[in-house]
């Protein structure tokens, strides 16, 4: 009878568990549709509990207040939130500043939870943040991503960003590092590199009796 009783409360448990995954799914997927995600600017202290609880239960670093401070006073403009209704579901934790000879944003964090995921919050999110640095005057943006982070290698390569380096056993859980970086557009370096072309076609065009010295079967070196 006790067994019974057990096994009837446990189905029902398992009931109330089911119904209660199925209702996340609709609403998020209702939430999808009817993109009611609200993105926000970090406004201040009193939203730092909710960055912190979701980045703490996603990252494997583990991370001080006086780390997360450190971002979101310097660079409070380099913080997003995405809410849906009240509940925060989504942040971007990131800086900027001179990096030897460039002016570089970097990304420190980017959390979604788990039932938000597959919705193009993340994309969101790092879209404005490179935005404001691009804005900013940020030559590049930066950031590293554990090499078994597959969902973040995706995002951040369909954005544009390539892998520069390895880092080895870069995190404190061993395991290795991507240095991922997205290098943006430079008008004054393609203006410069249009002049050389131009030189350069003009060079080809001229006829070799013009004087370049230069004969089709000379010998090089390279
Ligand atoms: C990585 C993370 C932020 C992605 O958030 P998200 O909101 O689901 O990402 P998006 O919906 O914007 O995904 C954009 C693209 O990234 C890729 N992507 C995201 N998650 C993926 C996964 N798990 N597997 C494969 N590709 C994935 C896909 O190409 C996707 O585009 P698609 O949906 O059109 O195929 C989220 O999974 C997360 O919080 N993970 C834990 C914390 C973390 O790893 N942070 C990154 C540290 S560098």
């Amino acid at each position: 009878m006790a067994k019974e009783g057990t096994l009837a409360s446990s189905s029902l448990h398992l009931q109330q568990e089911v119904t209660a995954a199925e209702d996340t799914n609709t609403k998020t997927r209702e939430v999808a549709a009817a993109g009611s995600i609200r993105y926000a600017c970090y406004e201040g202290e009193h939203q730092l509990p909710l960055i912190m609880s979701i980045i703490d239960q996603e990252l494997s670093e583990p991370y001080s207040i006086f780390t997360y401070r450190y971002f979101t006073k310097n660079w409070p403009r380099l913080c997003f939130l995405a809410f849906h209704e009240d509940n925060c579901v989504g942040t971007i934790v990131c800086k900027m500043g001179q990096h030897r000879n460039t002016f570089r944003g970097y990304i420190a964090m980017l959390v979604v939870i788990k039932p938000y995921r597959g919705k193009g919050i993340a994309t969101e999110l790092v879209t404005r943040a490179i935005q404001v640095m691009q804005e900013s005057g940020c030559e590049e943006v930066a950031l590293e991503a554990e090499v078994t982070n597959k969902g973040a290698l995706a995002l951040y390569g369909n954005l544009g960003f390539i892998r520069v380096k390895r880092l080895f056993r870069y995190y404190l859980n061993g395991v290795d590092a991507f240095r991922l970086k997205l290098l943006f557009p430079r008008p004054d370096l393609d203006s410069l590199l249009m002049l050389s072309e131009e030189n350069y076609n003009m060079e080809l065009s001229r006829p070799i009796s013009e004087g370049s010295g230069y004969h089709w079967d000379q010998q090089t070196n390279c």
